[in-house]
Protein backbone atom coordinates (compact mmCIF):
# COMPACT_ATOMS: atom_id res chain seq x y z
CA UNK A 1 0.00 0.00 0.00
CA UNK A 2 1.35 3.47 -0.72
CA UNK A 3 2.71 5.53 1.80
CA UNK A 4 1.42 3.36 4.69
CA UNK A 5 5.05 3.05 5.65
CA UNK A 6 8.60 4.84 6.29
CA UNK A 7 11.59 3.19 6.98
CA UNK A 8 14.57 5.75 8.39
CA UNK A 9 17.74 3.03 9.24
CA UNK A 10 16.52 0.26 10.93
CA UNK A 11 13.72 1.71 12.43
CA UNK A 12 10.08 1.14 10.11
CA UNK A 13 7.09 3.67 10.45
CA UNK A 14 3.85 2.98 10.17
CA UNK A 15 1.28 5.00 8.80
CA UNK A 16 -0.83 6.35 12.13
CA UNK A 17 -2.98 9.37 11.68
CA UNK A 18 -4.00 10.14 8.00
CA UNK A 19 -3.70 13.90 6.49
CA UNK A 20 -7.13 13.96 6.38
CA UNK A 21 -7.71 13.35 10.17
CA UNK A 22 -4.81 15.68 10.75
CA UNK A 23 -6.43 18.38 8.82
CA UNK A 24 -9.75 17.97 11.40
CA UNK A 25 -7.47 18.25 14.09
CA UNK A 26 -6.15 21.41 12.82
CA UNK A 27 -9.26 23.15 11.93
CA UNK A 28 -11.05 22.25 15.36
CA UNK A 29 -8.34 23.47 17.53
CA UNK A 30 -8.50 26.82 15.04
CA UNK A 31 -12.39 26.79 15.56
CA UNK A 32 -11.51 26.95 19.49
CA UNK A 33 -8.71 29.78 19.14
CA UNK A 34 -10.87 31.64 16.68
CA UNK A 35 -13.99 31.36 19.48
CA UNK A 36 -11.80 32.26 22.23
CA UNK A 37 -10.21 34.92 21.09
CA UNK A 38 -12.09 36.29 19.37
CA UNK A 39 -11.60 40.42 18.89
CA UNK A 40 -8.13 40.36 20.29
CA UNK A 41 -4.40 40.19 19.25
CA UNK A 42 -2.37 37.17 19.88
CA UNK A 43 1.66 36.54 19.56
CA UNK A 44 2.01 32.82 18.19
CA UNK A 45 5.51 31.71 19.68
CA UNK A 46 6.29 28.75 17.20
CA UNK A 47 8.44 26.15 18.56
CA UNK A 48 11.33 24.92 16.01
CA UNK A 49 11.79 22.62 14.24
CA UNK A 50 9.14 20.26 15.23
CA UNK A 51 5.81 22.86 15.24
CA UNK A 52 6.54 24.59 11.73
CA UNK A 53 4.23 22.71 9.93
CA UNK A 54 1.09 22.51 12.24
CA UNK A 55 1.72 26.13 13.10
CA UNK A 56 1.51 27.35 9.24
CA UNK A 57 -1.90 25.51 9.21
CA UNK A 58 -3.27 26.48 12.24
CA UNK A 59 -2.51 29.73 12.19
CA UNK A 60 -3.79 30.36 8.58
CA UNK A 61 -7.08 28.26 9.89
CA UNK A 62 -7.19 30.42 12.86
CA UNK A 63 -8.08 33.72 11.05
CA UNK A 64 -6.43 35.48 14.03
CA UNK A 65 -4.96 38.83 13.69
CA UNK A 66 -1.29 38.22 15.38
CA UNK A 67 2.12 38.64 15.11
CA UNK A 68 4.63 35.50 15.06
CA UNK A 69 7.86 34.59 16.73
CA UNK A 70 10.26 31.69 15.93
CA UNK A 71 11.97 30.34 19.05
CA UNK A 72 13.45 27.22 19.17
CA UNK A 73 13.87 24.64 21.81
CA UNK A 74 15.10 21.19 21.14
CA UNK A 75 15.62 18.04 24.10
CA UNK A 76 15.83 15.15 22.42
CA UNK A 77 19.14 15.10 20.38
CA UNK A 78 19.12 11.89 18.05
CA UNK A 79 17.31 9.68 20.19
CA UNK A 80 14.39 8.36 20.34
CA UNK A 81 14.19 9.26 24.61
CA UNK A 82 14.07 12.70 25.99
CA UNK A 83 17.31 13.54 27.09
CA UNK A 84 15.71 15.84 29.82
CA UNK A 85 18.02 18.82 29.39
CA UNK A 86 16.18 21.46 27.56
CA UNK A 87 17.91 23.87 25.44
CA UNK A 88 16.01 27.40 24.72
CA UNK A 89 16.62 29.86 21.98
CA UNK A 90 14.41 32.45 22.82
CA UNK A 91 15.45 35.95 21.00
CA UNK A 92 15.09 39.35 22.35
CA UNK A 93 10.88 39.19 22.11
CA UNK A 94 9.22 41.86 23.18
CA UNK A 95 5.72 39.96 24.62
CA UNK A 96 5.21 42.70 27.40
CA UNK A 97 0.84 42.59 27.90
CA UNK A 98 0.44 40.28 25.23
CA UNK A 99 -2.06 37.03 24.67
CA UNK A 100 1.12 34.29 24.13
CA UNK A 101 -0.25 30.92 22.04
CA UNK A 102 3.03 28.58 22.12
CA UNK A 103 2.70 26.47 19.47
CA UNK A 104 4.55 23.27 19.68
CA UNK A 105 4.88 19.68 18.07
CA UNK A 106 4.23 17.29 21.02
CA UNK A 107 4.22 16.86 25.02
CA UNK A 108 5.98 14.34 25.94
CA UNK A 109 7.65 14.29 29.55
CA UNK A 110 6.61 18.49 29.25
CA UNK A 111 10.14 19.47 30.75
CA UNK A 112 10.50 21.50 27.00
CA UNK A 113 6.96 23.50 27.26
CA UNK A 114 7.62 23.71 30.97
CA UNK A 115 11.22 25.53 30.35
CA UNK A 116 9.59 27.78 27.85
CA UNK A 117 6.65 28.76 29.97
CA UNK A 118 9.03 29.56 32.78
CA UNK A 119 11.48 31.64 30.55
CA UNK A 120 8.41 33.86 29.24
CA UNK A 121 7.37 34.47 32.66
CA UNK A 122 9.65 36.72 33.00
CA UNK A 123 8.95 39.33 29.77
CA UNK A 124 5.65 39.65 31.46
CA UNK A 125 2.98 38.62 28.85
CA UNK A 126 -0.67 39.21 29.38
CA UNK A 127 -1.35 35.62 29.27
CA UNK A 128 0.45 32.10 28.26
CA UNK A 129 -1.59 29.32 26.65
CA UNK A 130 -0.44 26.60 24.94
CA UNK A 131 -1.69 24.52 21.93
CA UNK A 132 -0.25 21.28 21.18
CA UNK A 133 -0.63 19.25 17.91
CA UNK A 134 -0.39 15.67 19.94
CA UNK A 135 0.25 14.99 23.47
CA UNK A 136 1.72 11.49 25.09
CA UNK A 137 0.05 11.68 28.84
CA UNK A 138 1.52 8.74 30.23
CA UNK A 139 5.34 10.20 29.58
CA UNK A 140 4.71 13.01 31.45
CA UNK A 141 7.18 13.74 34.31
CA UNK A 142 6.83 17.64 35.05
CA UNK A 143 3.01 19.29 35.57
CA UNK A 144 2.61 21.58 32.74
CA UNK A 145 -1.13 22.49 31.62
CA UNK A 146 -1.90 22.53 27.83
CA UNK A 147 -4.79 24.39 27.27
CA UNK A 148 -5.61 23.32 23.46
CA UNK A 149 -4.13 19.44 22.69
CA UNK A 150 -5.08 18.16 19.22
CA UNK A 151 -4.80 14.32 19.53
CA UNK A 152 -3.69 11.92 23.12
CA UNK A 153 -1.26 9.46 21.07
CA UNK A 154 0.12 6.34 23.44
CA UNK A 155 3.78 6.11 24.69
CA UNK A 156 5.51 5.49 20.68
CA UNK A 157 7.54 7.91 18.96
CA UNK A 158 6.20 9.38 16.17
CA UNK A 159 7.05 11.45 13.07
CA UNK A 160 5.75 13.49 9.69
CA UNK A 161 3.84 16.82 9.67
CA UNK A 162 6.92 18.48 10.84
CA UNK A 163 7.98 15.74 13.44
CA UNK A 164 11.75 13.80 12.87
CA UNK A 165 13.54 11.30 13.87
CA UNK A 166 16.97 11.97 13.07
CA UNK A 167 16.02 15.09 11.10
CA UNK A 168 14.16 13.15 8.67
CA UNK A 169 10.51 12.06 8.19
CA UNK A 170 9.26 15.84 8.90
CA UNK A 171 7.75 16.19 5.04
CA UNK A 172 5.67 13.46 5.32
CA UNK A 173 1.95 14.28 5.38
CA UNK A 174 0.50 11.84 7.66
CA UNK A 175 2.30 11.04 11.15
CA UNK A 176 3.76 7.91 11.21
CA UNK A 177 4.19 5.78 14.92
CA UNK A 178 7.32 3.39 15.26
CA UNK A 179 6.72 -0.40 14.85
CA UNK A 180 10.17 -1.90 15.69
CA UNK A 181 11.99 -0.88 18.37
P1 LIG B 1 9.41 16.80 26.20
O1 LIG B 1 10.31 17.90 26.63
O2 LIG B 1 9.85 15.46 26.77
O3 LIG B 1 7.95 17.06 26.47
O4 LIG B 1 9.62 16.60 24.66
C1 LIG B 1 9.05 17.44 23.73
C2 LIG B 1 9.91 17.59 22.53
O5 LIG B 1 10.54 16.38 22.16
C3 LIG B 1 9.04 18.00 21.36
O6 LIG B 1 9.19 19.36 21.13
C4 LIG B 1 9.56 17.19 20.21
O7 LIG B 1 10.47 17.95 19.47
C5 LIG B 1 10.29 16.05 20.82
N1 LIG B 1 9.49 14.80 20.78
C6 LIG B 1 8.83 14.20 21.78
N2 LIG B 1 8.22 13.08 21.37
C7 LIG B 1 8.49 12.99 20.05
C8 LIG B 1 8.12 12.04 19.04
O8 LIG B 1 7.40 11.05 19.26
N3 LIG B 1 8.57 12.30 17.79
C9 LIG B 1 9.35 13.37 17.47
N4 LIG B 1 9.72 14.28 18.39
C10 LIG B 1 9.29 14.08 19.67
MG1 LIG C 1 9.91 20.12 19.25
Amino acid sequence: MKNEIFQIDDYIFQKKISSKEISKIVSDLANHLRSDYADEEVVYLVVLKGAFIFASDLIRAAGLKCKIHLISASSYGSELKSSGKVELNIQNIDIENENIIIIEDIVDSGRTLKAIIDALQGLRPKSIVSVCLLSKPAERKVNVDVQYIGKEIPSEFVIGYGLDYKEQGRHLQHLYSIKNK
